[in-house]
């Protein structure tokens, strides 16, 4: 719906032009006279703008302000009339507010719309006030009023303009990437007591509504949940995070810790706020991959750096107890994590190295399909012979492969894949 998404925003910047216009025009010319605003453009079916004013509700003023702060993301020009110069002083109007940055645009903040929705008149600009304040539609729709400059986030625009917000990119300001997997739910090996505790956070993840709304507990749970998977490497803990998502819908971001403890103070928490409010925004599962590097940095005392270090971790423990989606914590050491804060996870889910006959499934399922084998590749005999993971498996099998493949053959035979469980179990520091 792109089309009436654009068509809305322009009406809507429109309207906003001309009321800028008449606005100054009112403070420069008849200040005492009432004022009364152009009422805001009707609402254009199908467009994301006409849902947020619905579901706000956002009234005429504030949706004033929204356009305001889209403003200079989509058509910066048109903040222009706010740069004329009070020839009494020779320097822009006081009373508009705004910053004036030397190149580029106008930057309205909080005094321009309070100015736009009450001009001069103080106990009118203190009842617009209420507009701006925590937990108004505005506010719910994404306006920031952070250090006084009206700014709606840019994905927030883009949602605006396009009827759907984009994927971020990974970087070093979003430090997080979408985790996806080509896997089914069915392919998943795990003992039936892991799948039924996994089972138990699917059911969280389609029932919370019901349970925190409907039957008013939210009060009492709070939102959000948390997991903790721990295990050896390479028994499904990632696989399980992606699936989840999967199942339910819902995108699952893994989070680069080694990309989030910044040397620069403030920049981490800077950079985590990003993923965690667009977390809580968007419905996104965060996935904390090897989270063990997390509780290694909770040391007390210490040099200055450390006590840095402690201090960033003590702000992503807090944004993560107080996300309200599902997180997930995976780790490879159970050990290493302090008590006080494993009794915060709702669950704790040891994933652990598949037996013999879940062995024979992973192989079967790696296998199992279209690969050209040889007539003595004996999945049970190789499930109960190698203690492997299913990361392993994985390993042994793209080995096996080439191997194959490099010597002319047409299939995977027995002798390839044993020559790459050698080769795999000498990785691991094991002998075969
Ligand atoms: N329990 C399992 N069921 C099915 N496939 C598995 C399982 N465990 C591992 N695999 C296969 O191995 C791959 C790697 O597993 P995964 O990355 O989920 O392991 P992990 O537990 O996250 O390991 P690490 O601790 O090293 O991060 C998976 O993508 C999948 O192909
Ligand atoms: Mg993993």
């Amino acid at each position: 719906m792109a089309d009436a998404d654009a068509r809305a925003v322009a009406a809507e910047l429109a309207w906003l032009a001309r009321v800028i216009e008449a606005r100054i025009t009112h403070f420069l010319k008849e200040p005492g006279a009432p004022f009364r605003p152009e009422a805001p453009p009707a609402p254009t079916p199908g467009s994301a703008l006409t849902a947020l004013v619905a579901e706000g509700p956002l009234d005429p003023q504030a949706r004033l302000v929204l356009a305001l702060a889209l403003a200079p993301q989509v058509q910066p020009a048109l903040l222009d009339p706010f740069f004329l110069r009070n020839s009494a002083i020779d320097r822009g109007f006081t009373e508009f507010g705004g910053t004036r940055p030397e190149t580029g645009g106008f930057q309205p903040n909080v005094d321009t719309a309070l100015f736009l929705i009450a001009g001069t008149d103080p106990a009118a600009r203190i009842a617009a006030m209420a507009h701006l304040g925590p937990d108004r539609p505005l506010r719910r729709a994404g306006l920031s009023i952070a250090g006084g400059a009206l700014t709606l986030p840019p994905y927030r625009a883009m949602a605006l303009l396009q009827g759907r917000a984009p994927e971020p990119d990974f970087s070093a300001d979003f430090p997080a990437k979408r985790l996806t997997t080509a896997l089914d739910w069915e392919d998943l090996v795990l003992p039936d007591a892991v799948m039924h505790r996994i089972g138990h956070i699917l059911g969280w993840l389609e029932h919370e509504g019901r349970i925190l709304r409907d039957w008013g507990l939210g009060r009492s749970l709070g939102q959000g949940f948390r997991a903790l998977f721990h295990g050896p490497p390479g028994t499904g803990k990632t696989l399980t995070a992606a699936l989840l998502g999967k199942r339910t819908g819902q995108p699952v971001y893994r989070i680069d810790l080694s990309m989030v403890v910044s040397k620069y103070i403030g920049e981490t928490e800077k950079n985590l706020a990003g993923v965690f409010d667009q977390a809580a925004e968007r419905g996104w599962i965060l996935f904390f991959d090897e989270a063990d590097a997390l509780f290694g940095t909770r040391s007390s005392g210490g040099t200055a750096n450390d006590r840095h270090a402690n201090q960033e971790v003590a702000y992503l423990l807090q944004r993560i107890e107080d996300c309200p989606g599902l997180v997930i914590l995976a780790t490879n050491l159970r050990g290493n994590i302090d008590e006080a804060f494993f009794r915060r996870f709702h669950a704790a889910i040891l994933f652990p190295r598949p037996d013999a006959r879940q062995r024979e499934r992973l192989w079967r399922g790696v296998l199992g399909g279209a690969v050209p084998l040889e007539g003595d590749v004996d999945f049970g005999e190789m499930a109960r012979a190698h203690d492997l993971s299913g990361g392993s498996i994985n390993n042994v099998v793209r080995h096996a492969a080439v191997t194959a493949l490099r010597r002319g053959a047409a299939r995977i035979g027995a002798r390839d894949l044993g020559d790459a469980v050698a080769q795999e179990l000498q990785k691991e520091g094991r002998t075969p």
